[in-house]
């Protein structure tokens, strides 16, 4: 039996294996060495040796190096006492595991029948090594058979490959539905997966400790299948794991009947007898298909012919630079390459970003596949680019939008210049952390219902969430979208994924991403199962008050699945700065938005779009597609392993700790009452992220540090990036976020401990040699920052002039109005607080003219239009942040004066 606590709870079996390996080698080594030197060896010893060999004994199978073969013989040397020739063999292959060699395909271990006396040779490095390592993956095939086959099967494979292959793979065997799945979960490797007639529906081998990868129902559920049922059984469910992969059926009974009714989760279907070869060249197109970078491959063919440049682009192929006379260090340091590929041309086998006919559509094509859009639209500015232009392709002037107050500035740009009337929504405060969660879905229900109540509801156009929020707050999104359906069958939803580009690539995070949420939304309306069920339920109280008490369910008839999803592509995955996408399953794209996306595209997008940034858009969607799967999952166990560190040391822990999902996501919002989801195992985790309204993304980690007396600002400044370069991007009064992402290294998590211990150890030695009063101080400061602020204030609402269309009923304001108006100087003054809150208590309204941002958190406080309150002039007050946009230090807040609002209020229309 493994040891559970050994191996981490989290995700992280192949770090679990690594770690097994080097333990493993490290035992035997230990033991050879002291044979060699005549040296006893003990119980202690070789009982290192068995307990590894038994934590490797359920994992080897999910692998294709070493093999179940190699690893037999592995087992029987221990068995047998061979030690040194055991301590070889294992050192042979962890250096294999360690140095990635096995990867060039080369590494066999596939002679160990007859060759069971040589077992150190196993693995051999033959002189077809390819010093040029092809990109290497791993191919499942869900069968039962014996090693003997397996052995054959794999010789066959390894015959076909030849010199000019693109790729090279090699074969992971399983004999069990249970384990093809658990193999997906486990292995990064696997990109392809063959699954033929016969295999079982329950798990040939005992994986109990892997109960978190093993899916005792779908044993019991492939066991209702007949044999020949099963493989199209099993499809689904390994799709849903990684959708990525590409699933072949190889049967050997009528092949052509079988093609006709075979789901459409399998690219292909072989016949056992025939199809061996096609089969393995289409595995290779398959990967080759994900692999092609159109866009990047153009430029860089572009890149190498020679050609005249005669427009106004003069470090076109580095020419104004190669032969100056003093920006050549611009080549030493950028390298040639970038300049050799900086042009603007649209033809020559390149294309247009803003009519694009060929190699960037099909980069665009591909990036739809891999993130599950309709439509992929690159964008070059950024996410601040992509949601304005969606606001405006969607929104014309007096259509009602629902917002989350606490949106990125972007959207309220948008909005703006989109002239629409904006609804805004609060999200939950944790007022404790000087920070918003997200805004609950009896918010939105709450909000769309008044606007149903006033008559409005035919103006509502748009809900725009932030999923997930910048301190890694998930919304339930296809729970959001059904409800909101209930109520408006047509609402389009753009969820600000600018964050959470990486989420499609885990099989936990994905069901929350708006592009699967939207997928299955549609599929789900589609059901004849669901129309039934929708049928047999009807409603039939429709009051407020039933429909907030109620979980609501879309008309199947009526609904439109119409949501649209922006990515940072830069901030999660690889891309050059300000690459994003803009991701579209909107069923009435076509018919209803086609046209004005465009428009809005053009509106927002330069005419000289950085080709360089387009290319890595395309590199970064083949890097996701290929091994999103495994950088994502390492992202995560860095992250754990980083909480675990802080957490669980003696110093750092007096200090510091990280902010749990109970400490930011309300008891009431955790319908599992989980409170510490992937800590307590995975299977844990995604009971959360089925059941519960909001959930935290792991990946970030926001770090409580109110007991070191720094503040959040202070400590990113002077502690973390001055003194060891270590760069952050958000912190709140007390707490201080990092992120992980798919670059986070071993090392990298290591330094960090290592500084955050070194910033402890100050502190602790600084309060051991205080004196009364720096001790006073100190405490001081602890006290201020462990205390709660003012509270964190709701959105108060617009001035009456500034209300949509002047109608009261329902609050929202014209942000473009109160926006534009203050452009008239005559309109406007400006007021210091203290003058801003003694007319206030003289019971005049004060109006804000700009949007005032404090950063942190962040957000805008005021929005054009928006009168001031008490909560948010106390809440100003106790913000100790030195940067606020749209405040003058020197001059006060900019409001519109009485004489202007009284003249508005006389012209209501104006
Ligand atoms: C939620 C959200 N949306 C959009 C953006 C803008 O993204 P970009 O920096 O790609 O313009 C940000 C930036 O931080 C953000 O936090």
């Amino acid at each position: 039996m493994v040891d559970q606590a050994g191996a981490d709870a989290y995700n992280s079996w192949w770090q679990f294996r690594a770690d097994s390996w080097s333990r493993l080698e490290e035992a035997t080594g230990r033991i050879a060495s002291a044979l060699r030197r005549n040296k006893p060896i003990d119980h202690e010893m070789t009982s290192a040796v068995h307990r590894e060999c038994a934590a490797l004994a359920p994992l080897e199978q999910f692998w294709a190096f070493p093999g179940h073969a190699a690893f037999a013989v592995v087992q029987e040397l221990a068995a047998t006492g061979a030690w040194e020739r055991l301590a070889r063999l294992v050192a042979r292959i962890n250096r294999a595991l360690v140095t990635e060699s096995y990867r060039t395909g080369y590494l066999d271990a596939i002679a160990y029948g007859d060759h069971r006396d040589d077992s150190e040779d196993l693995i051999v490095t033959t002189s077809q090594h390819d010093p040029f390592s092809r990109p290497y993956f791993e191919v499942l095939v869900v069968e039962s058979m014996s090693l003997a086959q397996e052995q054959r099967l794999r010789e066959e494979v390894h015959s076909w490959r030849r010199p000019g292959d693109p790729f090279i793979y090699d074969l992971v065997v399983v004999g069990s539905g249970v384990e093809a799945a658990v193999a997906m979960r486990l292995n990064a490797n696997i990109q392809a997966c063959v699954i033929r007639r016969r295999f079982s529906h329950a798990a040939l081998r005992d994986l109990t400790n892997l109960a978190n990868f093993a899916d005792e129902t779908l044993a019991a559920e492939l066991a209702d299948f007949s044999p020949d049922e099963r493989a199209q059984a099993l499809a689904p469910h390994l799709a849903e794991i990684r959708p990525e992969v590409d699933l072949y059926l190889m049967t050997d009974i009528g092949v052509e009947d079988v093609a006709g009714k075979v789901s459409h989760h399998f690219r292909r279907v072989f016949h056992a007898q025939e199809g061996a070869l096609e089969l393995h060249l289409t595995i290779l197109a398959g990967v080759a298909e994900r692999y092609r970078t159109p866009f990047f491959e153009a430029l860089r063919t572009y890149s190498q012919r020679p050609t005249g440049v005669f427009h106004a682009l003069p470090i076109s192929q580095g020419k104004s630079i190669v032969n100056s006379h003093w920006i050549r260090d611009m080549v030493g340091f950028y390298g040639l390459e970038i300049f050799l590929a900086e042009t603007s041309a649209t033809t020559g086998g390149l294309d247009s970003l803003l009519e694009p006919t060929g190699p960037l559509r099909e980069a665009q094509q591909l990036a739809a596949e891999t993130f599950g859009s309709r439509h992929t639209f690159f964008v070059t500015n950024g996410t601040s680019t992509a949601n304005k232009i969606v606001a405006q392709a969607l929104l014309a002037p007096g259509d009602i939008v629902l917002v989350d107050r606490n949106c990125h500035q972007s959207h309220h740009y948008g909005l703006m210049l989109a002239g629409a009337e904006v609804s805004y929504l609060d999200a939950y405060p944790l007022n404790e952390y000087s920070m918003y969660g997200a805004v609950p879905l009896q918010e939105i229900k709450s909000k769309l219902l008044a606007l149903r109540a006033a008559g409005k509801l035919d103006r509502v156009k748009l809900l725009m969430l932030t999923n997930c929020t910048f301190d890694g707050i998930v919304y339930d999104v296809t729970r959001v979208m059904e409800e909101c359906l209930a109520i408006k069958p047509d609402l389009v939803f753009l969820w600000d994924e600018a964050w959470f580009a990486f989420a499609r690539f885990h099989h936990v995070y994905r069901p929350r991403t708006a592009m699967e949420a939207a997928r299955t939304l549609a599929d789900k309306l589609r059901s004849p199962t669901y129309r039934a069920q929708y049928e047999a339920n009807l409603p039939r109280d429709d009051s407020t008050e039933a429909l907030l008490s109620r979980r609501l369910s879309p008309d199947p008839a009526r609904a439109r699945v119409r949501v649209y999803a922006t990515h940072s592509t830069h901030k999660t995955l690889t891309a050059l700065r300000q690459g994003s996408m803009i991701h579209v399953y909107d069923q009435d794209f076509a018919l209803k938005v086609a046209e004005s996306f465009h428009e809005a595209y053009m509106a927002h997008t330069s005419t000289s779009p950085n080709y360089q940034i387009l290319a890595s858009l395309d590199l970064g969607r083949r890097q996701a597609a290929l091994e999103g799967f495994e950088l994502v999952q390492r992202q995560l166990e860095y992250a754990m392993k980083l909480r675990d560190a802080i957490d669980h040391h003696p110093l750092l822990s007096k200090y510091m700790h990280c902010l749990s999902t109970a400490e930011m996501i309300p008891e009431k919002y955790r319908a599992s009452g989980i409170a510490q989801p992937l800590r307590t195992g995975l299977s844990n985790m995604i009971t959360a992220w089925e059941q519960d309204e909001f959930v935290l993304d792991p990946s970030r980690v926001t770090v409580y540090i109110g007991l070191t007396g720094v503040d959040g600002a202070t400590f990113k400044r002077e502690r973390l990036m001055d003194k060891f370069g270590i760069q952050i991007n958000k912190t709140s009064r007390n707490t201080v976020l990092f992120m992980t992402n798919i670059g986070t290294t071993r090392s990298s998590v290591a330094y960090l401990i290592e500084v955050l211990v070194s910033i402890a150890r100050d502190i602790d030695n600084n309060a051991a040699e205080m004196n009364l009063a720096e001790r006073a101080a100190f405490e001081r400061s602890v006290l201020h920052l462990t205390n709660p602020t003012a509270p964190l204030p709701n959105f108060s609402g617009f001035h009456p002039v500034f209300l949509g269309q002047s109608d009261p009923t329902t609050p929202e304001g014209d942000v473009r109005k109160a926006f534009f108006l203050s452009y008239d100087h005559t309109l406007c003054e400006y007021l210091p607080a203290d003058d801003v809150e003694d007319r206030m208590e003289s019971g005049e309204s004060l109006v804000s003219a700009t949007f005032v941002t404090p950063y942190p958190p962040g957000f805008p406080v005021l929005v054009p239009g928006q009168v001031f309150s008490k909560e948010i002039l106390s809440f100003m007050r106790s913000l100790d942040t030195p940067e606020i946009h749209g405040y003058q230090p020197a001059l006060g807040y900019r409001v519109y004066t009485a004489k202007a609002l009284e003249m508005l209020a006389e012209r209501p229309s104006s």
